[in-house]
């Protein structure tokens, strides 16, 4: 949540900011705002409630001069959406600037005694509390901004990630974060520097960078080393990493949405996902994770999946597919609900955190609390370098590279197709899972991508049933087994970005509540392939008909029974149950996406939400 940009060097520091903040958008998109020191040493701040777009249009007749700046787009949290309170913020004396990602837990208690000393307030946000702070303690204790940095947020309870400018010294940012995100990227001979929430502003400019450890400072000076400590000034020798992610990856190309463009992605990225992991003879699978720490996995006497929203169903389907093939119980568990819930978790457990963005509060919150109480943990993330991973013992990306569209698709595919493997090289381990089976699904994941693309291609059947429903109010989505995660995750899609109500459930569970609300004019969505309970999703939908309910079934190619009662049916090709998941979500995926464009939603940019949620 928020996104954050700064430079320092030499170039029109305006471009790279507006850019880097476009890019960012996704992080959130309350508001704006840019601070630009001039040639002059005069430093100009500019903000626009509202989007990046709504900021250039503020700002369109002005000069915007200067090569050192920082930039913010902001999801609310203290604060509604306002000039106000958009970043960045300054200190009483105007000479301080700070954007900032993250929250002040305590900023009610830093405000009270700022507000004692004489300090007085523009905004509603903890943000610019920690401005003020930083002054206060340069001014009482006459420090430069860096140990004012440094002895300010020694204060401070919460997460952030901060950039800092005092206009009396333009030749210098001062960073820091904890918790929350931060990349520095660094320019060719150091004559530049940019910093980001992520690496998408800086991938254009270079691909060397440094993933900023957690409560550390970073100071960048133009053409100097930079200088990394933390706040006890033990100094960190910087570890500069190369970018895997390329320009085309995070541009939207001829696609009209980022989401699109995701959806029609997954064959080729789940391509990538099991690309070098599946032995050539395809007889096996080769996850470095699991090979290099099988000793400890194999002993693990039950694993814990904690994760939040998409990932969260991504994990119920890796439930599934561990005690299938592994016959090691699994509890599934949100990670907001998990770190204050006192778990029983301990040296017996194998912890598994999933997270597309790798820096979800809640989900690295628990991953922290599992790792005190002695589990081991394996993260299944997607972003390199992110906060999950290098807080985890080990784990596996899922290489679907760069998911800009705020609601998750290529990731939740990458992620099952992940646990798919993890669930098959784990259980082929522990002695679980007969050879045949184990090559038997090896073989079929293979084809799953060419599976995918013919799915895709018949996006046509799913468009026009879009038009039917684009302004139903209710939805239910229904499944059993592998199929009812799906039923969430669609509903979900729904939800997010067609802001229709929708709700998942578990097929048989109908008749004990929701099928109250079937009447004609509830749709309901049933995934129905040929696998698993078959029969009894006929039931189902059966009893769904008697009531008038209006059924849009999703079935295999060789259905023969419920394309006779379903109203609408959406075809996809065969699979084996277990790898249904990777083919049946992708035209609930397809269908909330046109819904949405055709109520005339900002589909990449829902209302309200966020794609990296790194507040609590
Ligand atoms: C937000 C996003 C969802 C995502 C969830 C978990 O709510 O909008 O798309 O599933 O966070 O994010 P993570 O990055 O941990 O998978």
């Amino acid at each position: 949540m928020c996104g954050i940009v700064s430079y320092i060097g030499y170039r029109p520091a305006y471009d790279v900011l507006i850019k880097g903040l476009k890019r960012l958008e996704y992080r959130g998109y309350d508001s704006a705002g840019l601070a630009l020191i001039d040639n002059q040493g005069k430093l100009n701040i500019y903000k626009a409630k509202g989007r990046v777009s709504d900021l250039e249009n503020t700002i369109k007749n002005q000069d915007c001069i200067g090569t050192v700046g920082i930039a913010h787009t902001r999801w609310a949290t203290h604060g509604e959406p306002s000039v106000k309170n958009a970043h960045p913020h300054c200190s009483q004396s105007g000479h301080l600037t700070l954007i900032h990602n993250g929250i002040i837990e305590n900023y009610t208690s830093i405000k009270q005694h700022l507000l004692e000393k004489g300090f007085t307030f523009k905004s509603d946000t903890d943000t610019e509390v920690l401005v003020q702070l930083i002054e206060y303690k340069m001014l009482t204790y006459d420090l430069d901004l860096v140990e004012g940095t440094k002895s300010a947020l020694k204060h401070v309870i919460g997460a952030y990630a901060i950039v800092v400018l005092d206009d009396r010294n333009p030749s210098q940012l001062v960073a820091a974060r904890k918790s929350s995100p931060l990349v520095i990227g660094i320019g060719e001979g150091q004559e530049e520097y940019f910093l980001a929430s992520d690496v998408t502003p800086i991938v254009e400019y270079t691909d060397q960078v440094i993933y900023l450890d957690d409560e550390r400072i970073a100071v960048i000076e133009r053409g100097k080393d930079l200088y990394i400590s933390d706040l006890e000034n033990h100094r960190q020798i910087p570890d500069i990493q190369r970018i895997d992610v390329e320009l085309g990856q995070i541009e939207k190309g001829n696609y009209s949405h980022y989401m699109l463009k995701e959806i029609t992605e997954q064959p080729r990225v789940i391509a990538d996902c099991m690309r070098g992991r599946i032995s050539p003879d395809r007889k096996h699978i080769i996850l470095s994770a699991v090979i290099d720490y099988g000793y400890l996995l194999v002993k693990a006497k039950r694993i814990i999946i904690v994760a939040c929203g998409t990932s969260w169903h991504a994990g119920l389907i890796g439930k599934q597919l561990i005690e299938e093939f592994c016959r090691i119980p699994v509890m599934v568990e949100y990670a907001s609900e998990f770190r204050y819930s006192n778990p029983v978790v301990g040296p017996d457990d194998v912890v598994i955190a999933i997270s597309q963005s790798g820096e979800t509060a809640d989900t690295l919150a628990a991953v922290e609390l599992a790792k005190e109480k002695g589990a081991f943990i394996f993260g299944i993330c997607n972003a390199v370098g992110s906060s999950i991973p290098r807080a985890t013992n080990t784990g596996c990306y899922i290489h679907v590279g760069p998911e800009i569209g705020v609601a998750s698709t290529k990731a939740f595919t990458g992620q099952v197709t992940v646990l798919t493997m993890f669930a098959l090289a784990l259980g082929e381990k522990l002695g679980a899972l007969d050879q045949a089976k184990y090559e038997e699904v090896i073989a079929e994941l293979v084809t799953i991508p060419e599976k995918m693309k013919q799915t895709i291609e018949r996006n046509e059947v799913v468009k026009k049933l879009s038009y039917v429903f684009t302004y139903a109010r209710n939805f239910i989505y229904l499944g059993r087994g592998y199929a009812y995660p799906v039923a969430l995750e669609g509903a979900l899609k729904l939800k997010e970005i067609s802001y229709i109500h929708a709700e998942g459930y578990p097929a048989a569970e109908m008749k004990h509540g929701p099928i109250a609300l079937i009447d004609k004019e509830m749709p309901v969505v049933c995934i129905a392939t040929s696998n698993g309970q078959y029969e009894k999703v006929i039931s189902n939908i059966q009893e769904i008909k008697a009531r008038d309910g209006r059924v849009i079934a999703i079935v295999s190619d060789s259905d023969t029974q419920i394309r006779k009662i379903a109203d609408d049916v959406i075809d996809i090709p065969s699979t084996i149950e277990c790898l249904d998941p990777l083919l049946t979500v992708i035209p609930l995926q397809i269908l909330s996406y046109y819904v949405a464009v055709l109520k005339g939603l900002d589909v990449d940019m829902p209302r309200n939400l966020a794609k990296s949620v790194t507040v609590e």
